[in-house]
């Protein structure tokens, strides 16, 4: 052991003996003469790569992506640098919400292979020193579960209480996706409760039997060496219908941490939740002593684009980038030494970043500017299928070209039923909202059908731009979007910086400019300045700090003490 720890032997010995047992790391830091621990995880250097299986690739030309697809391009996503593929539900499902409507958790969904498939996925990660996140969804199943079809038979079946049954609807409730949420069922004269589609009942978590179950199903594939679970909607597992509480509901947190203790709290893995909520919650859910998860999502930022007083994302709004600046200041500054980040612009419920957060007419100075302005960030950095690549949204001209249970919730209740939208105005709004937008086929070259399968009919449109926009492009060019985001990666990684991007202290500066996004992450012997423009226009800065080495930058400047940023300028440097 190097001489700098002044510790008696016998007391290392203890703690080293402790921190084998709990079965994790630690780095020594010295500042003055007082030591300071800080607990290390296996994930906390690692970049998560979201796959939506449906569309990343598919290998039996059937125009549904698969497990095969995905395993064809694990060296590309190795190159990319990425090291966790969490994967949406690739389990047995009717897909009437693209698998967020489970049949059963203990299958693979036919439609994209077989549990050899996933064995050998697994496997062929391990060979690369990749890992796999996959998808619970523990709010709500498939009404094709066997669990739903006993507990509709009768009122005194063993899984009546599996969900949650009323004799009225009660309190109008809305499904997110449009309509009532309670629904009719003739068998036994009882509505049943489903926050989201029809086809997806609520669990109901006041029967402990339903976490028991959860946990099993959870313990049997990370028994097969899955190393990350994100959470659907977990927010939503402590309601009280009776009380109309839907979100946070007061046994919430009991019953994760319940579910922590019966099952991923006993393995060395990595969690994430979709918890749609504020910093306070954020921090309940993941404040390490509480062992709950590791971090959740927050979506503050990606949602600030609907109108919450008109019909939401039905009725955007344009981004403020002042707001998304200040809110991830907010959260770095309060998960910062407490817990941890996830930090994210895309998902599959999400429109493109470049339509909503950049700028078309600035296409490829802003999709690079937004990875380095949240990825410099402290936390784990979450990349979309195609956000590398700068895919863009799509513009569906016919409603019946769109696939979604959400859009066509909306279309029936805005536009049919209510005349609260035109066709036109809806069309609009799905055309910069829509979750279909982030689902279209990857686009890995100009061939036919962006090479994404030999030519069967996709299962949702190609956007036609894949003849300019797709992965053979860009991996052999030096400038493109794919290159920077693996320059991005690598410099995340370089054993030189890693420490100061992983667990440097985050800072905020020039935070009373409007356009400007500008941060350092500093530790002891290092300080590393992130400055984005976040606009299209040019802004003129003073840097507080001289510049020692640009790391990373999408313009060929050098910069000294005055700067003229130009339109979506981002770089990231070493600072004295
Ligand atoms: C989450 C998923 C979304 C799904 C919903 C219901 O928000 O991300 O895709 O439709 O939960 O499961
Ligand atoms: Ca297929």
């Amino acid at each position: 052991m190097p001489n700098l720890f002044k510790i008696d032997s016998s007391t290392f010995i203890n703690l080293t003996m402790l921190l084998l047992f709990i079965n994790k790391s630690i780095i020594f830091t010295r500042k003055g003469s007082v030591m300071k621990m800080k607990l290390q995880k296996w994930w906390h250097d690692k970049i998560v790569y979201q796959i939506y299986p449906k569309s990343f690739k598919d290998n039996n030309n059937d125009g549904i992506g698969d497990i095969k697809g995905i395993i064809s391009k694990l060296d590309y996503l190795r190159d990319l640098g990425v090291d966790i593929l969490w994967l949406t539900p690739y389990f047995k499902s009717p897909m009437e919400d693209n698998g967020y409507d489970v049949a059963d958790y203990l299958e693979v969904n036919e439609m994209f292979g077989s549990m050899e498939d996933i064995l050998e996925l697994l496997a062929e990660c391990k060979k690369r020193n990749m890992y796999i996140m996959m998808d619970i969804v523990a709010n709500h199943t498939s009404s094709e579960h066997t669990w739903f079809k006993e507990s509709k038979k009768s009122k005194n079946n063993p899984y009546r209480d599996y969900y949650i049954w009323r004799d009225e609807p009660l309190f109008d409730c809305q499904s997110t996706f449009g309509g009532s949420a309670w629904e009719y069922d003739e068998q036994t004269n009882q509505y049943y409760f489903h926050e989201f589609a029809k086809g997806q009942p609520d669990l109901n978590w006041e029967n402990p039997k339903v976490l028991d179950e959860i946990a099993k199903c959870i313990n049997f594939w990370l028994d097969k060496g899955v190393k990350g679970i994100r959470f659907d909607v977990i927010h939503l597992i402590g309601k009280e219908i009776d009380q109309n509480i839907h979100a946070y509901g007061p046994t919430l947190h009991q019953k994760v941490h319940e579910l922590y203790k019966k099952s991923y709290g006993n393995y060395d893995i990595v969690t994430v939740g979709e918890a749609w909520g504020d910093l306070a919650k954020a921090i309940d859910f993941t404040d390490p002593k509480n062992e709950e998860l590791d971090m959740v999502f927050q979506f503050e930022c990606t949602s600030s684009t609907n109108d919450p007083l008109r019909l939401g994302k039905f009725t955007p709004r344009p981004i403020d980038m002042e707001f998304v600046k200040n809110t991830l200041i907010k959260y770095q500054n309060g998960l910062n030494d407490r817990s941890w980040n996830a930090l994210f612009v895309e998902n599959h419920d999400l429109g493109r970043c470049i339509n909503r957060f950049g700028s078309l007419e600035f296409y490829d100075k802003s999709a690079k500017a937004i990875a380095v302005m949240n990825y410099f960030l402290k936390g784990t950095p979450y990349i979309y299928q195609g956000q590398e690549l700068g895919m863009t949204n799509i513009k569906i001209t016919d409603i019946n070209d769109y696939d979604d249970v959400e859009v066509h919730g909306f279309y029936k209740e805005y536009v049919l039923d209510k005349k609260l939208l035109t066709y036109e105005e809806f069309l609009d709004g799905c055309h910069k909202e829509a979750r279909d937008n982030n689902r279209t086929p990857i686009q890995w070259n100009n061939q036919i059908n962006a090479g994404w399968n030999d030519g069967a009919k996709p299962w949702l449109k190609i956007n036609p731009n894949y003849t300019e926009i797709n992965a053979e492009n860009q991996i052999n060019n030096q400038n493109s979007i794919y290159s920077f985001y693996k320059d991005l990666i690598a410099l995340r990684k370089n054993s030189l910086y890693c420490n100061t991007f992983v667990y440097g202290k985050f800072i905020a500066h020039l935070i009373e400019r409007k356009n400007i996004f500008m941060y350092t992450r500093e530790t002891d012997n290092q300080k590393i300045l992130v400055v984005t423009n976040m606009c299209g226009e040019r802004e003129n800065i003073s840097l507080p700090f001289e510049i020692e080495k640009v790391l990373l930058s999408n313009y060929n400047h050098s910069y000294n003490e005055n700067i003229t940023l130009e339109p979506y300028e981002a770089f990231a440097a070493l600072i004295k």
